[in-house]
């Protein structure tokens, strides 16, 4: 395997990934993992990717559909060890990890807590502080 030759010119990296330069508030995983999938977790990335695109919020090429200004980055993970729990849903920068999340839930989590900034407290599971301060 040949390694890729580092790249240091900043503004050739965000020509090369315009993500880099995006004016994102929230990323959002939804796990794709086998124990997920078994559960619903195709029909809520759909649910993400149906009422984000509706709201014109989810960030991407303007070709497939997604905004180059939204403020929302909606990917796949793998498993995150919520495997029992799942279907496991991830937000940052808060870093919330929402488990047993079904589609019909998907619209509270976008209204509540990507528009609101309110964590959906009978969903969430674990909630990152963040780095303590000195
Ligand atoms: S398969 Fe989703 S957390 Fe493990």
């Amino acid at each position: 395997m040949a390694k890729p030759k580092f790249i240091e010119d900043r503004q050739r990296l965000e020509k090369l990934a315009p993500v880099a330069t995006a004016k994102l508030n929230h990323h959002v995983f939804v796990c794709g993992g086998k124990s997920c999938s078994k559960v619903g977790a195709s029909e809520v990335k759909n649910a993400f990717v149906r009422e984000l695109e509706a709201r014109d919020l989810r960030y991407g090429k303007e070709s497939k559909g997604r905004n180059p200004e939204g403020t929302i980055l909606l990917t796949d993970c793998g498993s995150v060890g919520f495997c029992s729990i799942g279907t496991a849903v991830l937000v940052y920068p808060e870093g919330v990890w929402y488990a047993q999340v079904q589609a019909e839930d998907v619209v509270e989590i976008i209204e509540k807590h990507l528009l609101k900034g309110e964590v959906v407290k009978r969903l969430a599971l674990i909630e990152m502080t963040g780095v303590p301060s000195d």
